[in-house]
């Protein structure tokens, strides 16, 4: 949510600025801007709209200079307009920031300002009062007259930033320059995430290392209340508060190939079609058939510990939440272990009661979502141990929490969640063998998780085989004013998130249900024009969907079925167009039977004429309330 870009080094700033920017574009993409230093000119580009407009701005009049700044933008404070856009600038003109984030006491900050006079705000935003906050601490710590030292200025800045941070409430990843302080960014971050990529007589400032990648491995991933003074060939890191800042270099575990479209269309079609190999990788040394159970070390948590988890939690939001939801039906079925399914943004403000043997699992793809992170922290306060379900491997959540597992599904781009929905499954069904194996499962059991889980790489494969004949059923629908999607038990949460996925990326009204609950009222919905979905494959509520998929046919609506096994045969007559999966136990169902929705949303929104990896309004990466 918003992407910042910062660098400092001996080659032309713009040319990497956009490029970074580019690669960050799923972060938000209501406009964008530059800020490039080029001795004491301050050249600034900005624009409401895509990357590719500040891109053609760029050309039209390229900006010189090593060192600058970058940003785009998913609005909070203000339209995204031209005067919105990032970077702002402080009173002087000189200053000039990005942020992410949200300034929440940003009204009272500017009344002290204004009232402080000569403050002159050109846009609504938060970001610009911060600028102006900053600059005139830096203004005022300047000695009454006489010659200023480079380095005074340097220290004198990064006071100021400091200082500015101390009365702010709220989140900020910001990167700033300064007209008089050649060759000199700096940085800072809480809430929103910011990672110093260390280059050779180069450094780099960004939201997500995948901006930088290509330049650099080396990464230094901040902490919340880290400021970074980052020079061509030197950075130091410190605390809002001043003290000396503690910090790792890390090697970044992608590189550029990975986050590459390749023959793709859509980073989301090639997500889709990643998954064989995301869910391998998310089981790849974590199966033991000898013991018939799951390895999971990252949990950090003794047998005995784990034999005395009573009731588990799971948190997150989104597509998370729908892979927690189907989590609640595994580590039920095959732990035993009472299970209930926090929405992450309701979970952080309410008092949940909550039992000592309580064991948390935050969910998130990015690991930064706010909501999430705020449940962790929540939980984590009240003495709960909290483990995360994470891709982002230096992710917030994933280092605040107690321990946990990665999917290793390697970087997720398109800003509709689809590979890492069917991982973050894979793992909850590991957890759920790990528990279950310390309880009541029989080796046997065991043993046929195990069979279930290898084979499904090799399901997946065949499910992706689909993709046609699904293109031929969006093509059919897409005139549709929307659609429904049902199913029963592990398969409910699949049509909660079939229904997300076609909102997102088709912009079509659409609901998911639990089959049962037509007939509670969903049903004076149904009508010729609007195709139910159900997802009903081979297993022990099949024909319990049947009635009613026989209750959407008595109205006439159209019927899509996505089954499994010989189940479709008994549809042939009721549907009116089936799809059908490769056979497998109820508890693993939900990752095959997902694909072809994917697949569905997808092709739905290109026949649609959709921006499929950049969906009107969103951003991948929610850091904000
Ligand atoms: C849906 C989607 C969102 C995310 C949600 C949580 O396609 O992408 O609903 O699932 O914002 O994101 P993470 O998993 O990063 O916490």
């Amino acid at each position: 949510m918003c992407g910042i870009v910062g660098y400092v080094g001996r080659s032309e700033a713009g040319p990497i600025l956009l490029d970074g920017l580019r690669r960050l574009e799923y972060r938000g993409y209501d406009s964008a801007g530059v800020a490039i230093m080029d001795g004491d000119r301050v050249e600034t580009r900005k624009c409401a709209g895509r990357i590719a407009e500040l891109g053609k701005l760029m050309t039209e009049k390229p900006p010189v200079g090593t060192y600058g700044i970058s940003h785009t933008r998913w609005a909070t404070h203000g339209k995204p307009t031209d005067q919105n856009a990032h970077p702002h600038f402080d009173g002087s003109g000189k200053l000039a920031l990005v942020h992410n984030g949200v300034i929440e006491n940003y009204q009272a900050l500017k009344e002290d300002l204004l009232r402080e006079g000569e403050h002159i705000f050109a846009s609504e935003t938060d970001t610009e009062v911060l600028a102006h906050l900053i600059g005139s601490l830096y203004d005022a710590s300047a000695p009454a007259n006489g010659y200023v030292p480079p380095q005074n200025e340097k220290s004198r800045l990064v006071a100021a930033v400091r200082a500015a941070l101390q009365q702010v409430i709220g989140t900020y990843g910001i990167a700033l320059v300064h007209r008089d302080i050649p060759d000199f960014i700096v940085g800072a971050r809480r809430g929103s995430p910011l990672v110093l990529g260390v280059g050779k007589e180069e450094n780099f400032l960004a939201s997500d290392v995948s901006a930088i990648v290509a330049y650099t491995r080396d990464a230094v991933y901040l902490n919340d209340f880290d400021v970074v003074a980052v020079e061509r060939d030197k950075f130091e890191i410190s605390s809002v508060a001043g003290e000396g800042g503690n910090y790792e270099v890390s090697k970044v575990e992608f590189t550029d190939e990975d986050i590459k479209k390749g023959d793709y269309p859509h980073y989301m079609l090639k997500e889709i079609f990643e998954q064989a190999g995301s869910v391998r990788d998310a089981m790849r040394g974590r199966l033991s058939t000898d013991e018939c159970t799951a390895k999971l070390g990252g949990l950090d948590m003794t047998a005995a510990q784990l034999r005395d988890v009573g009731r588990i939690v799971l948190t997150g939001c989104g597509t998370a939440l729908h892979a927690a939801m189907i989590g609640e039906y595994i580590l039920e079925q095959l732990a035993g272990i009472p299970t209930e399914v926090e929405f992450a943004s309701e979970f952080r403000h309410r008092n949940t009661p909550m039992t000592r043997d309580t064991l948390v699992f935050a969910i998130s793809q990015s690991g930064e979502t706010a909501d999430t992170l705020g449940a962790l922290r929540e939980s984590r306060r009240k003495g709960y141990r909290t483990l995360g379900i994470c891709n982002n491997v230096a992710s917030t959540i994933a280092r605040e929490s107690d321990g946990g597992v990665y999917m290793h599904a390697g970087p997720e781009i398109g800003v509709a969640a689809t590979k890492s929905f069917t991982s973050q499954v894979t793992i909850l069904l590991l957890i759920g063998l790990l528990l279950g194996r310390m309880r009541h499962l029989s080796t046997s059991e065991g043993s046929h998780i195990i069979g279930a889980l290898e084979a499904l790489p090799d399901q997946i494969e065949q499910t992706l085989k689909l993709s046609d004949e699904i293109r031929g059923i969006a093509r059919k629908y897409a005139a549709s004013p929307g659609m429904l999607f049902f199913g029963r038990q592990f398969n409910f949460p699949i049509g909660l998130e079939a229904a997300l996925k076609v909102k997102e990326i088709t912009y079509l009204f659409s609901e998911g249900h639990p089959s049962a609950e037509l007939k509670h009222g969903i049903i004076a919905l149904v009508r010729p024009e609007l195709p139910s979905v159900f997802i009903t494959p081979d297993d022990a509520v099949f024909s319990k969907n049947l009635n009613n998929m026989e209750q959407v046919k008595a109205r006439k609506g159209p019927i899509i079925a996505v089954t499994s096994g010989a189940c479709g045969d008994r549809l042939r007559g009721i549907a009116n167009d089936v799809i059908t999966i490769p056979s497998a136990p109820a508890f693993v169902t939900p990752i095959l039977s997902v694909i072809p929705l994917q697949l569905l949303a997808y092709h739905l929104a290109v026949e649609l004429g959709r921006d499929v990896d950049k969906p009107r309004n969103l951003a991948k990466s929610v850091t904000v309330e």
